[in-house]
């Protein structure tokens, strides 16, 4: 059964910034965007590279894979551009109190 875990502080992330965490053997990326936050997978689905690594384009809702440059969406975890062409994992991310939460089934 599916239940929300606590992976970072709010405050932890500034706006336009990204955070790298590890949950249950998942390793997700955090991005803060206008006071919404989003949780995708940090691992391109292309090869391996930690997409947090990447640049982060807050105004696009884009970030880069620092390997061999695919852009992923933060809100849906599709590539917008070669050469990965497969979607990366997105989670519920929900903020309660000073905590964030991500839903993990
Ligand atoms: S590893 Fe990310 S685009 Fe190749």
């Amino acid at each position: 059964m599916g239940q929300w875990y606590a992976v970072a502080k709010t405050k932890d992330i500034r706006p336009g910034e990204v955070k790298h965490v590890e949950l249950q053997g998942k390793e997700i990326g955090i991005y803060e965007v206008d006071g919404e936050y989003y949780a995708i997978s940090d691992i391109c689905s292309h090869e391996y590279a930690r997409l947090s690594e990447g640049e982060f384009y807050p105004d696009e809702y884009l970030v880069e894979c620092p390997l061999h440059g695919s852009q992923f969406d933060i809100r849906t975890g599709r590539p917008r551009s070669l050469p990965a062409v497969r979607p990366v994992p997105v989670y519920q991310i929900r903020v309660n109190g000073d905590d964030l939460e991500i839903y993990l089934d």
